[in-house]
């Protein structure tokens, strides 16, 4: 008896991590990582943020036990995440029609929701924007999804095809699954404005489609609330909807694998079945949830000024980001790069997709040591005073100028 033969034959690297991998190996010292999903400061570290140290802090005092978490989470986390996606005054929130529950990360979140899908007789289609995460297209198929894909940039690369997007959704069969990434879309930057997403929330309603909120980068934007936009079109009375959440990015915990699916349901009755359904799904993947990174987003969340001083460092993450973006731009144009920089400076999130083609973005690492993704994704948090002027002269060399 041996292993499928296909299993012998070497799979890909992941096209992302396999980067980093090629960016370690790489002896030349100038070399700039912006092919990386992590954010990282000015040294180039990702930094523990000062709020979960204080919370860890007060976590080793307590000394707590290591039993299993229940399958669903912790009860004060998941009540603290649905406060976070929603606010407590939301009429979601205050009519008791969403359950959360605690998974290892936003991947976590998603599989678990493509498995509850299937379990409880999902259309076995998905729509996933193109471009989008590549591991999204890996995660379904596994699942057994098929996948198809809707439209998300204009010819230009640089702004949202509403047009073609809706047009497509509106050929998707009646219960299809839609994903959508809620804020700071990867790999573009580019996210619906709250007319575009009322007019998705128009589409998934009237052909009937089961959105998935991708939310991994909540506060990594404009904001906490400014990033929970995509509500206004998606949060009405009479469309059930999924929400991925990921702590990995705005607590920087992404090795704790912390973050949470809820599900909205049109009322409390529907949102307690969909919780049966879930542990089920839970309990067949991982069976119970990790403790830790879960236990620090609970004492932040739950502690008025811890909390005030995460939003404090959050936004301080935002800021170096969006201080990033301005300083790209400005480079860009002042060297006179060949291409449209300006729309850049107003994009969501760490991602900016820069357009290239990939014999650019081979150049970039071959000839300069630059690491972009795809088509030239690159993460502004990469960005510093110091490597931007080599990044923008290397632009120049392969863009033209
Ligand atoms: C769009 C998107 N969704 C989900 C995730 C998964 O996040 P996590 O590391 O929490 O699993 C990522 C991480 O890169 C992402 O970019």
């Amino acid at each position: 008896m041996s292993l499928p033969t296909r299993s012998l034959t070497p799979a890909p690297p992941d096209p992302i991590l396999g980067l980093s991998e090629a960016f370690r190996a790489d002896p030349r010292p100038a070399k700039v990582n912006l092919a990386v999903g992590v954010y990282v400061d000015q040294t180039g570290t990702t930094p523990v943020m000062p709020s979960v140290l204080e919370a860890e802090r007060r976590l080793l005092a307590r000394a707590g036990s290591k039993g299993y978490l229940p399958i669903d989470g912790r009860p004060a986390y998941r009540e603290a995440v649905r406060d976070l996606v929603f606010e407590p005054d939301h009429e979601i929130v205050a009519g008791r029609r969403s359950v959360t529950v605690q998974t290892p990360g936003g991947t976590g979140a998603l599989r678990v929701a493509a498995d509850f899908l299937l379990q409880t007789g999902s259309n076995r289609t998905v729509w996933l924007s193109e471009p989008t995460w590549p591991n999204h297209t890996q995660l379904f198929s596994l699942a057994g999804f098929e996948v198809r894909r809707y439209p998300y940039l204009d010819a230009g690369g640089r702004h949202l095809d509403v047009a073609g997007m809706l047009s497509t959704l509106r050929s998707a069969a009646r219960g299809d699954v839609v994903v959508l990434h809620g804020s700071c879309h990867n790999p573009t930057g580019v996210d619906p404005d709250p007319a575009a997403w009322h007019a998705i929330g128009d589409v998934l309603r009237d052909r009937d489609l089961v959105p998935i909120v991708d939310f991994a980068y909540q506060g990594f934007g404009h904001g906490l609330r400014e990033d929970a936009d995509w509500q206004a079109g998606l949060a009405r009375p009479d469309l059930e909807f999924l929400v991925c959440s990921s702590f990995s990015k705005n607590f920087a915990l992404y090795n704790e694998r912390v973050g949470a699916l809820t599900v909205v349901a049109t009322d409390g009755q529907r949102a307690a079945a969909a919780l049966s359904h879930l542990k089920i799904a839970i309990r067949a993947n991982y069976s119970n949830p990790p403790s830790h990174g879960a236990d620090i987003v609970e004492t932040i969340l739950c502690d008025g000024a811890l909390r005030a001083q995460w939003e404090t460092e959050l936004a301080a993450m935002r800021g170096r980001i969006r201080g990033n973006r301005a300083a790209l731009v400005d480079a860009l144009e002042a060297a006179g790069v060949a291409g449209d920089w300006e729309p850049l400076r107003e994009q969501r999130g760490m991602f900016a997709l820069l357009g290239l083609t990939a014999e650019q973005v081979a150049r970039l690492r071959d000839e300069f040591a630059i690491y972009a993704v795809g088509r030239g994704r690159i993460n502004v948090a990469g960005l510093t005073e110091a490597n931007l002027p080599r990044v923008v002269d290397a632009l120049r060399a392969v863009a033209g100028g």
